[in-house]
């Protein structure tokens, strides 16, 4: 394009708030680019950057064979087809939301009971995301966010509505613990560079710790928002991707149902969508609810922007409606992933990889620092273009989640079958081999330079020392040509 001229397309279009130029992302287009199939493309890079649940589909499927009037494009559900294809209201569905509502109870143990009436549609928590920021932050506001934390947020809550993400730093030091010092010192932070502080959003469970947060944590979130009047989001997710009770989920609304007094209730909002604990992404299922009157208020009107379809509202009801599939599917769901998290962890474990202690979520973080060339975020880098090129899976590092410390990586473990499993960790357990072997050559040869060294210093100039000081440290990685690991 010429100077000069007036740009063809907004500064909102053009702008890369999208958030895309990540390696989160990138991870995802080099899989799109060579995708793994167990027979047409054995050597191509196997998603593990995706998480999403495909454990319990035969349970869903046998459902909708046994329920044939639930999707209205049967014979025995063309009754309703007219009166849901017409339908349009922005409430949704009263039996979409009385079905949510229970189910989101039923999820907490029936500790916390929702009102249908606040519960609002939105296109994904994506949707729900955006619409909360937009019914609570002025462009320019500031919302507090624990890291590591979901890449999408930086699109999500950040892109289209001008609002800002500002760290909350957890380390591993506690298992990435959410302090009362880590809020106190992001918020002075805040205060410091004059962004007014307009909310703190944290996940329970976590993505990407797989981790859910103590009573004692929220209730310090809960007065730390209180205090200081700003708002708390909380996106409950993977409310139901909890695979053991070793601690049990415990959602916000728990606490402030049992406690009235920790926090002023207009200021807390629920983030929810059936993406990940159903395994529905594609239904584009997110709830906004609010126990703010106003904000129900104005995020329905907001919502005609992202609505559910109607048709997905009829099924969703259908299905959330008969209890006796909930209860098998949440406990057969819990105890699928509960064992395929036991392969993951007793599989990296046997090569060394420890693994952050979770009992939640679709993923695991993977501490590789003992991989790392040195203790940042290039090498970090590095390590995760070795995995994805030459190892060929798509995991994630932990700076796209923003870490605070380089040498974490999440792998997604929900997304595939058990052959791809194999693969992957043949993959892994290659690799790794590889990786010590090439480190012990280089603790070798730098053991020798290093007595070759001493017994040459006396002989060296001066000038001919410094250059060899100069040289760049042995990657413990293999350097370029890699060996493909074999599968
Ligand atoms: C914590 C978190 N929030 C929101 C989302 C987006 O979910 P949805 O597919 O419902 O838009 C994800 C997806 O990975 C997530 O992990």
């Amino acid at each position: 394009m010429r100077s000069g001229r007036k740009p063809l397309l907004s500064k909102l279009a053009t702008n890369d708030g999208h958030a895309e130029n990540s390696p989160y992302f990138d991870g995802w287009k080099a899989y799109e680019r060579d995708p793994f199939h167990p027979t047409r493309n054995a050597d191509g890079v196997i998603q593990m950057g995706l998480a999403e649940n495909q454990l319990c589909f035969d349970m869903i499927e046998e459902w909708l064979i046994n329920n044939p009037q639930a999707s209205i494009c049967t014979a025995q559900g063309l009754g309703m087809f007219k009166d849901t294809a017409i339908f349009q209201d922005y409430h949704g569905l009263p039996e979409f939301r009385n079905a949510v509502a229970k189910f989101m109870g039923r999820v907490r143990g029936n500790r916390a009971k929702f009102d249908p009436d606040r519960i609002v549609m939105s296109g994904g928590a994506t949707g729900a995301h955006e619409l909360i920021s937009f019914c609570l932050a002025d462009p320019g506001d500031t919302f507090l966010v624990p890291t590591p934390y979901y890449p999408g947020f930086d699109r999500d809550v950040c892109w289209r509505t001008g609002v800002q993400l500002l760290p909350v730093v957890c380390d591993s030091s506690n298992g990435f613990m959410v302090t009362r010092n880590a809020l106190e010192s992001a918020y002075e932070n805040a205060k410091a560079a004059n962004t007014p502080v307009k909310g703190l959003l944290i996940t329970n469970p976590s993505n990407p710790l797989g981790t859910v947060l103590d009573k004692e944590t929220l209730r310090d979130i809960l007065s730390f928002v209180n205090e200081k009047n700003i708002h708390l989001v909380s996106d409950e997710i993977y409310s139901a991707t909890v695979f053991n009770d070793k601690p049990r989920f415990t959602g916000v609304s728990e606490i402030i149902e049992e406690d009235q007094t920790l926090c002023n209730p207009n200021l807390v909002h629920v983030i929810y969508s059936l993406s990940k604990d159903l395994g529905f992404p594609g239904f584009r299922v997110g709830i906004v609810y609010s126990y703010n009157d106003e904000v129900v208020g104005c995020a329905r009107k907001m919502s005609s922007f992202g609505l559910v379809s109607s048709q997905t509202q009829h099924l969703v009801a259908s299905l959330l409606s008969d209890d006796v599939f909930v209860e098998k599917f949440l406990s057969e769901s819990a105890r699928r992933l509960e064992n395929r998290h036991r392969i993951f962890t007793d599989n990296l474990d046997q090569v060394g990889i420890k693994c952050l202690q979770r009992n939640a979520g679709l993923f695991q973080l993977m501490d590789l620092s003992h991989l790392l060339r040195d203790k940042t975020f290039e090498a970090e880098m590095e390590l995760w273009k070795v995995i994805i090129d030459e190892v060929k899976l798509n995991i994630s590092p932990g700076s796209s989640f923003h870490s605070s410390e380089p040498g974490w990586f999440r792998v997604c473990i929900a997304n595939m079958d058990d052959q791809t499993v194999d693969v992957a960790l043949r993959r892994i357990r290659a690799f790794v081999s590889r990786s010590e072997g090439a480190m012990a050559a280089s603790a070798k040869k730098k053991r020798c330079w290093q007595n070759q060294n001493r017994k040459l210093r006396v002989s060296l100039s001066y000038r001919r020392m410094e250059e060899l000081m100069m040289m760049p440290p042995l990657s413990p990685i293999p350097q370029s040509p890699l060996l493909r690991a074999q599968t």
